[in-house]
């Protein structure tokens, strides 16, 4: 089974986890791109969908799903994304591609976030993939001195800006033994929008298609 064949899986199994009648929380990424396509054919029974980026609005619009913003929503049961990275305790690192704050915002505002993944993403310890750090852009150069202070190798994403106007710093080699701690310190840096680091509110469900099937994780 190919990777995209696995992320396809693990997108379907969501819908299980999609209540009739209700907003659907909606990430960003190739994993939730299949959610997305999946959720098309239930679009009846859903009030609508609250989108984490640009692109995913625009599938989600493409598919006739009703989009609403996120200001006009004040809870919502479900929401569904993948991931770069999931440890054991479903702390991620998020952000491949580039939409971590708005996923940030919208996973907040979930009841329960429900991760997506191919039996690639899940990991001993985060870090392997570089965090990304969305970053103001007058304050790229002095954001990226404190993230070399804390041992980190930062690189500006070549060409990209965010869906707010904003850079991306992807951070290489942090020690992220801590990643609550992380999170916070990183988050607090004047200058930073948002780290990828989801710990403080990470997932509560994962589902992880392995070529023997989909398994389903709490948190723990
Ligand atoms: C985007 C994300 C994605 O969820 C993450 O990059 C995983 O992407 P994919 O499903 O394409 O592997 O955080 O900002």
């Amino acid at each position: 089974m190919t990777q995209d064949e696995l992320k396809q899986q693990a997108a379907l199994r969501a819908l299980d986890y999609v209540i009739d009648g209700e907003i659907v929380g909606v990430g960003t990424g190739s994993t939730a791109n299949y959610f997305i396509d999946g959720l098309a054919t239930m679009k009846d029974r859903i009030a609508g969908a609250v989108a984490s980026s640009e692109a995913s609005a625009r599938r989600l619009s493409s598919h006739g799903i009703r989009l609403l913003d996120m200001n006009e929503v004040e809870s919502l049961p479900v929401y569904v994304d993948g991931a770069d990275e999931i440890d054991a305790s479903l702390s991620m690192i998020k952000g491949g591609g580039g939409a971590q704050t708005r996923e940030k915002i919208v996973a907040a505002v979930a009841r329960t976030f429900v991760c997506i993944c191919d039996a690639s993403k899940k990991v001993e310890r985060l870090g392997r993939f570089p965090l990304p750090v969305e970053v103001i852009p007058m304050a790229r150069a002095q954001v990226s001195r404190e993230l070399i202070r804390l041992g980190g190798r930062p690189i500006p994403r070549e060409g990209f800006v965010t869906d707010n106007g904003n850079l991306i710093l992807d951070v290489h080699g942090l020690d992220i033994s801590d990643p609550t701690g992380l999170e916070i310190t990183i988050d607090g840096i004047v200058g930073v929008v948002t780290s990828g680091l989801f710990a403080k509110r990470g997932a509560d469900i994962l589902l992880l298609a392995t070529p023997e099937g989909v398994v389903t994780y709490g948190r723990t």
